[in-house]
């Protein structure tokens, strides 16, 4: 069987909560192999929504096993206060989830570090979501790191301090001044906490389950946020393409299936970096309205833009993407016209590659479609769908080289058009 891939194309929150849930159903296995609870991925459905941050987005169906894979940085605190809040609905939350013994933990101080490196970073930051994601793939990557197996061991505590205490004097030279102890009980509470789950070698668990059963990897955040292929230094600090899925759950390239990648039928990003198409005008502010363009981790507003064609046929070129997943149609109801960003000018000369300089200077250059003018949140099959939304669809397939499989037209399981 396969490992299908699920990621996002542009700057995160395309809406992967919603068709990891809405895809879910044809999966026994659902698997995080990146990120952590800097993802806030929405579920909408029976009325009801729910904010994933660390859990993978097949929690709600009966039966299936939910992965926090190798790749992932887990906050065993917002962790254990996801899975008591998503309990209360009745989901045997212990029986569905496995964790692998590889991931990292996310410590308090190193939410502490996220918060002094952003200060100190003034004007220049990252604009990070402040839950401690760069400091413990630092600390992973430079080989100081406390995994989620670890706390199995008789020096777990020592291990625990030893960490801490370097993470004080980091502090300390930050000059940031904060109670690195502040959230030790709650912490080690989770821990405990942590331990009533099935803790997996998850490269054998993957790879044994493969030999049955098809599992859905859930990518978080974005291919523009890559730490490598993105917009660096303004990126998260994983792997979000599709290679992140091979390492962040111990898969070879070959297993993989079909690669589905998300996008909005608009821009959005949060935080700081580039964003040629990037709206301050009431274009953008109507984006932003219509599209309830407001962080589901930290409320902050979110920029709106066009539709990036450039950036999206480089992310489709990273990601070997075999379907693509666009969201958000029903947000452009209303507007006379729509623009496509279909390549940039930078120096004066047209380009279709987003260049290496993240400061460069790009203007876009827009191909414009009329208007569909009609409520799309209706239609549940093709032939309902509008002339010009169609010839809008056919134009993207036409430049991005790759067929447009499902079309999100609301928020909630049912508003899917499968094609
Ligand atoms: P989902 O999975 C949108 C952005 C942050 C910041 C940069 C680095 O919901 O799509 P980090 O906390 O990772 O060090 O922040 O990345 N970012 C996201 N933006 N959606 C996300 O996740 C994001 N996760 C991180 O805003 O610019
Ligand atoms: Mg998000």
């Amino acid at each position: 069987m396969k490992l299908d891939v699920v990621l996002g194309l542009q700057w995160g929150d395309e809406g992967k909560g919603k068709i990891v849930d809405v895809l879910a159903g044809q999966y026994p296995a659902v698997a995080r192999f990146q990120g952590g609870p800097n993802a806030g991925h929405s579920l909408h459905f029976e009325g009801k929504s729910f904010v994933l941050r660390s859990i993978p987005s097949g929690i709600f169906r009966k039966d299936a096993i939910n992965i926090v894979g190798n790749g992932v940085v887990l906050d065993p605190i917002t962790f254990k206060g996801e899975c008591e809040n998503i309990a209360k609905t009745g989901v045997p939350v212990k029986d569905r989830i496995v964790i692998a013994k590889k991931a990292h933990l996310i410590l308090p101080t190193h939410r502490l570090l996220d918060a002094a490196n952003e200060a100190a970073m003034g004007k220049g930051k990252i604009g990070s979501t402040l839950k401690g994601i760069g400091p413990t793939y630092t600390d992973k990557i430079s080989r100081n790191g406390l995994r989620v197996g670890d706390i199995l061991a008789p020096d777990f505590r020592d291990r625990f301090n030893r960490l801490k205490e370097r993470h004080i004097r980091q502090l300390a030279q930050l000059g940031y001044e904060c109670d690195p102890e502040a959230e030790e009980a709650a912490f080690m509470d989770a821990v405990e906490f942590i331990k009533g789950f099935t803790l997996v070698d998850c490269e054998y668990f993957v790879n044994e389950t493969l030999k049955t059963k098809s599992i859905l990897a859930e990518g978080a955040q974005g291919s523009m946020l890559d730490v490598d292929y993105g917009s660096y230094p303004f990126v998260t600090s994983s792997s979000t393409i599709c290679a992140g899925a091979c390492t962040g759950l111990g898969v070879s390239p070959s297993q993989i299936g079909h690669v589905y990648g998300i996008f909005k039928a608009y821009c959005t990003r949060v935080g700081s970096g580039p964003f040629p198409t990037e709206l301050f005008d009431e274009t953008g502010e109507k984006l932003r309205r219509l599209g309830n363009e407001f962080g589901a981790v930290t409320g902050r507003p979110r920029r709106c833009g066009w539709l990036d064609l450039v950036a999206l046929k480089y992310t489709v070129m990273l990601n070997g993407v075999t379907d693509l997943i666009m969201m958000k149609s029903d947000c452009l109801d209303s507007f006379g016209t729509i623009k496509v960003c279909t390549s940039y000018k930078v120096d004066g000369k047209e380009t279709d590659r987003v260049p290496f300089d993240t400061y460069t200077e790009i203007e876009p250059v827009y191909t414009e479609f009329k208007g569909w003018n009609a409520d799309l949140t209706w239609c549940r099959k093709e032939s309902e769908l509008p002339e010009e939304f169609k010839e809008y669809i056919r134009f993207m397939e036409e430049y991005l080289g790759v067929p447009i499989r499902i079309i999100s037209i609301g928020p909630d399981r049912d508003a899917t058009i499968m094609r």
